[in-house]
């Protein structure tokens, strides 16, 4: 066989095995719905963040950032998992900005250091099943090229 049949004929493996994308794309294990109630409780998210259903602790809140529900600033899961382990990747659309940052940076803090990867598996699943997201979609590269 030629060493160009061969590259072809890789390819096309290459093509096929890339049909499921899903199996591709980034996402966390399932976690559990009412721990990660419990996370989002005990780390105090409704101190910013209003959720449909969930009463705000007492006192006076500077911020309402909105979560959940559909055609918010997030469109899919990728971003939902982006916005709590990085805020400042992209700010929430449709606030006033110099509530929500500061040079640039979301003032929402960043829990990476005292949240374990469970807390997030299981916060993320809480949070995504209070909103519609589009189905992950996935970077297709293009293999001709
Ligand atoms: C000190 C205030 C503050 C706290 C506490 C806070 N956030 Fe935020 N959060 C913000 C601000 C401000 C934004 C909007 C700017 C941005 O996108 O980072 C935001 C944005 C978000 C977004 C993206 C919303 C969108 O529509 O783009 C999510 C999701 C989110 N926060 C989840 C959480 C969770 C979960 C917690 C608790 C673990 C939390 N936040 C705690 C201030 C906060």
């Amino acid at each position: 066989m030629k060493r160009s049949q061969l590259f072809i004929i890789s390819l096309v493996a290459l093509g096929l095995s890339g049909c499921d994308q899903s199996s591709k794309a980034f996402s966390l294990p399932p976690g559990d719905m009412a721990q990660g109630e419990q996370v989002f409780m005990d780390m105090q998210c409704l101190s910013c963040h209003i959720l449909d259903g969930y009463e705000r602790p007492e006192g006076e809140w500077e911020l309402s950032v909105a979560l959940g529900g559909k055609g918010k600033s997030l469109k899919t899961y990728g971003e939902l998992v982006t916005s709590v382990i990085n805020p400042s990747h992209k700010l929430a659309k449709g606030h006033d900005m110099s509530s929500i940052q500061v040079d640039g940076k979301s003032v929402m803090p960043v829990y990476n250091d005292v949240m374990t990867v469970s807390e997030l598996v299981d916060l993320v699943t809480f949070l995504e099943s209070k909103y519609e997201l589009e189905p992950y979609d996935p970077t297709i590269y293009n293999l001709h090229h």
